[in-house]
Formats: C-alpha cells, structure tokens, sequence
C-alpha cells in the first residue's frame, strides 16, 4: 500500500463490500494540488471545447431535451468557476486524463490502490470526469452503465441511491441506456425515496455503488466540485454485452429474454449476437455529439448568461 494512501480510512471490510452495498468512504483528494482552485481554473482555460459539455439545467422531471448546452468563451478559469456559482449551469470536463496527463497518473494511481484494496478487482478501462455545478443544481434519476463513484471535491450535494433491483430498475431500462446511448428518461416516483440510502457527501467523501443503481443528485445550496470515475472489468464488460443481447432480443425479436448469465453458453451465444448487431440499424446510440450551443457566460457580468443567435 502506498505511503500516502487515497483513501484515507479504509477498513478491509470495505473491499468485501464494494460493489454489494453503497458506500460512503473517506478521502483525501479535495486536499490535492490538483484539485485546489488555481489548478482547476488553470484546467478549465485549457480545456478543449469537444471535451467538455456546460449546461444550463432543469427541474427534475423535465426532460433532457429540456437542457441545452453553452460556451465558456472568453472567460479565464477562475471567472468560469465564479459564474457557475452564481447561475443555474454546470460544466463537466469529461475527460481530463486525456488533456492533462496529471490526472491521468492520479486516475492509475486511485486504481492501483482500489486492485491492491479490493479482492479480484482488476479494471480493462476507466475515465475521469470532472464537474462544477451551481447551488442547488440536480441530476435526474438515472442509471449508467459502467462502475461509478462520485467524489465530493468542494460543497456538497445530497446524493439518492436506490436498489438496483424491480421497479426501481427494469432490465428493459438499462438495455434501452444501451441501445440508445441515453441515460435519463426513467421512469421516477417520489415514492421511491421511501427505499434509498440518502447521503450528504461533503469534501473528502466518495460514494461508491452496485452497478446499475439508480441515483439522483440534489446540490446544497453552495458551489459544487465534483469528481466522477467510471470503470469496467471483464465483469461489467460481460454484463454490457449481454444487456445489449437483450435488448436486441426484446425490441428487435420480440422474445422476452429469460437470461443474465455472464457466462456459458447462453453468454457466448449473446456475445455473438451483440456483436454481430452492434454496428448495424439494430443498434442505433443516439448521436451523443453536443448539441448546437444555444448560449454563453457572459465575459462581463459574472453568473450571466448571453443566448447566442439561432443559426
Ligand atoms: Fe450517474
């Protein structure tokens, strides 16, 4: 184990658990250097403009079409973060491992200390999302497909996360997030907090959960800085193949598939199926290139927004 560990209050026992149950566990990341204003500010002026969506939010409920995307333009990191926290946007730098190679030595070494920590953890793939949202910013419910942890950096928010199990989360749900590349449009109850872990992350918190949990995200009333990791193992690369089997089973074929396995011969058979389909009409991800930005902060009133003039 490293000297300076990550993860600053692991127990053993939070390696049998991972995956199995959420979990909220402490660490040190808010406290580094990458992390720390300057160099968040000095990241975001650098951020290429494919890599990054800002959004101006909606109400729950509302759908994603809803949202629509803007531009930084102009405006130095710092200002950037300034005007997020006082206006109804976020901005999420969704890959900073590929523009700065920093955080991508800090994403190896989180995952080292994770497959030193964690029995028969071994990931084939993962990526770095960074996000800076506004007071009271929120996510809908939703699912994602890969393993998921949401690290607090700066503020805090109040983060639902419901079982991964009937009627919270239908096979038909995460087959359709993989057919069609959306993550939101879930059916949603108020009801369903009734049965959600509920937990007020602050800086030096990270939640972890069982794949495919349902979440959603409320932010307190202060900036948010965020932190969100996805990965696969050969596991949850297996588990894809076979949601996307079936959901080409259940709205192509029309056969209501009676299987999860992830191994045998009814997993291979899908893995060929997928496969085979996964390139064609029968497997149509949405075009997740942004949208057209439809507005900008504005350079010289901070937290303002400027619509830009429709094309
Ligand atoms: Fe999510």
């Amino acid at each position: 184990m490293p000297q300076n560990p990550i993860m600053t209050e692991w127990k053993s026992q939070n390696g049998d658990l991972w995956g199995e149950t959420p979990q909220c566990l402490a660490h040190r990341l808010h406290q580094h250097e990458l992390f720390s204003n300057e160099a968040l500010g000095e990241l975001i002026e650098r951020y290429p403009r494919e890599h990054y969506s800002l959004v101006e939010w909606g109400a729950q409920g509302r759908a994603r079409s809803d949202w629509r995307e803007g531009e930084i333009s102009g405006l130095s990191g710092r200002d950037v973060i300034d005007a997020v926290s006082r206006s109804r946007v976020w901005i999420n730098l969704r890959n900073a491992p590929a523009v700065d190679k920093r955080y991508a030595a800090l994403l190896d070494e989180i995952f080292t200390e994770f497959e030193a920590r964690i029995p028969g953890f071994r990931t084939l793939s993962r990526t770095m999302g960074i996000l800076v949202s506004s007071p009271n910013s929120r996510t809908v419910y939703h699912s994602d497909l890969p393993g998921q942890s949401l690290w607090q950096i700066r503020g805090s928010k109040r983060v639902y996360v419901y079982p991964a199990v009937k009627p919270f989360l239908r096979p038909e749900h995460v087959e359709g997030i993989a057919l069609s590349g959306v993550e939101m449009n879930m059916p949603y109850e108020p009801w369903y907090d009734d049965y959600a872990d509920v937990f007020d992350i602050e800086p030096g918190q990270m939640l972890h959960w069982p794949l495919n949990a349902p979440h959603r995200v409320d932010n307190h009333d202060c900036l948010n800085v965020s932190m969100t990791l996805e990965y696969f193992t050969d596991e949850i690369r297996r588990t894809h193949m076979v949601t996307v089997a079936n959901g080409i089973m259940r709205t192509k074929l029309g056969v209501t598939p009676k299987s999860r396995e992830i191994s045998g011969p009814s997993f291979w058979t899908k893995a060929v199926l997928q496969r085979a389909l996964r390139n064609t009409t029968m497997v149509k991800r949405e075009n997740k290139a942004r949208r057209k930005p439809s507005f900008r902060l504005d350079p010289s009133r901070p937290g303002a927004i400027v619509d830009l003039p429709a094309a």
